[in-house]
């Protein structure tokens, strides 16, 4: 079969033959792959620099797809830690790592959208005890994931939430997914702070993809803009776009009442994402939830990896 293979961590994947999927369990099920989403996740997998990588190659990417195997269902699945991945014209799945799709499901927008969603999802319901009527912020809102957690905390009953990035074009489109406000993250250091303080310093939760520099710097100009310190503030950490590691400040920890948890692969387990695929899988089947997506073949992996990023995420389809 055609496949994305990785032969080396320094280069893009390239379509070529791959040996065809043998089942290794009983139940084990080949798919014909539909669509696979290039997420972040795919890329530093593909890259050798996720945290969960082996180095182990040849690697076939893609963590997660749209398939039909032999019995005719539609189903989303997640891969396990494997070197035979979404990006082929088939895989093999573990059925109970996948769902059945309701009917009149759109392949590329589900594997678009699943992932990016799935980070605020499941963060809003098994790492913390979300309230409808709490505020929230959205530190890294102009990515596809940051835009689906706006209309995941709505969706979640939030009352205000705050939408933060350094892309003022981007920024500016948000409301219309259901932000109430918006901060950018661009220019003087102090003018950003002060942005920050005005529009957050008030919130329940941060739902943060940047980490790095920016989180530090967004934490301290929350915390001394926050009028009650002893009110709990609850930071999930969930994308590390801006840097792997964040100078958080101890006095952060010490004069607020400041919780930091991350939310993700092993800090939740896979039979917790389980329980949330069907819900989300309907939530975007009817149109609740919306990612924009952009369909590329297979064939074309190698443009796919070096287009340019944008708000469209890079679906490919066998
Ligand atoms: N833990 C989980 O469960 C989970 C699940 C899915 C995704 N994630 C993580 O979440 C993050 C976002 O994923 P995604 O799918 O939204 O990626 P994406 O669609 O590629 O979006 C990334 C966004 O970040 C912005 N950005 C880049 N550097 C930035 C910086 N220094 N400051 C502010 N904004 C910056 C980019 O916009 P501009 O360049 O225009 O500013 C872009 O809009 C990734 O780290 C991903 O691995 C985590």
């Amino acid at each position: 079969m055609k496949a994305a293979v990785v032969s080396s961590f320094d280069a893009p994947p390239r379509y070529q033959d791959f040996p065809d999927p043998v089942p290794a369990g009983v139940d084990d099920l080949v798919v014909d792959v539909l669509a696979a989403g290039l997420h972040p996740r795919v890329r530093s997998q593909a890259d050798g620099s996720h945290y969960t990588s082996t180095d182990e190659l040849p690697l076939v990417p893609g963590v997660d797809g749209v398939g039909r195997g032999a019995d005719g269902l539609l189903r989303y699945f997640i891969l396990p830690d494997t070197t035979l991945g979404a990006m082929a014209e088939q895989t093999v799945i573990d059925p109970r790592r996948s769902i059945v799709l309701p009917a009149g499901s759109d392949p590329v927008a589900v594997a678009a959208a699943m992932n990016p969603a799935m980070s605020s999802w499941v963060a809003l319901r098994q790492r913390i005890p979300f309230q409808p009527g709490q505020d929230v912020l959205v530190l890294g809102a102009t990515g596809n994931a940051g835009q689906l957690a706006i209309q995941i905390a709505k969706l979640s009953g939030a009352d205000r939430i705050i939408a933060a990035g350094r892309n003022a074009e981007r920024l500016a489109m948000l409301p219309a997914a259901g932000a109430t406000g918006t901060v950018c993250l661009d220019g003087d250091p102090q003018v950003v702070a002060r942005r920050l303080g005005q529009a957050a310093s008030e919130v329940d939760v941060v739902l943060d993809y940047l980490w790095g520099e920016p989180a530090a710097a967004a934490m301290i100009a929350i915390i001394t803009a926050r009028a009650d310190r002893a009110k709990p503030l609850t930071w999930i950490e969930i994308g590390s776009i801006a840097g792997p590691a964040a100078p958080v400040p101890s006095a952060a920890l010490r004069a607020a009442r400041l919780t930091i948890v991350g939310s993700g692969q092993g800090s939740v387990s896979t039979r917790e994402y389980l329980a949330e695929l069907p819900a989300l899988a309907n939530a975007i089947t009817a149109g609740a939830l919306n990612a924009s997506a952009r369909a590329m073949p297979l064939a074309d992996v190698e443009a796919a990896w070096s287009a340019p990023t944008t708000t469209a995420r890079i679906v490919l389809t066998p």
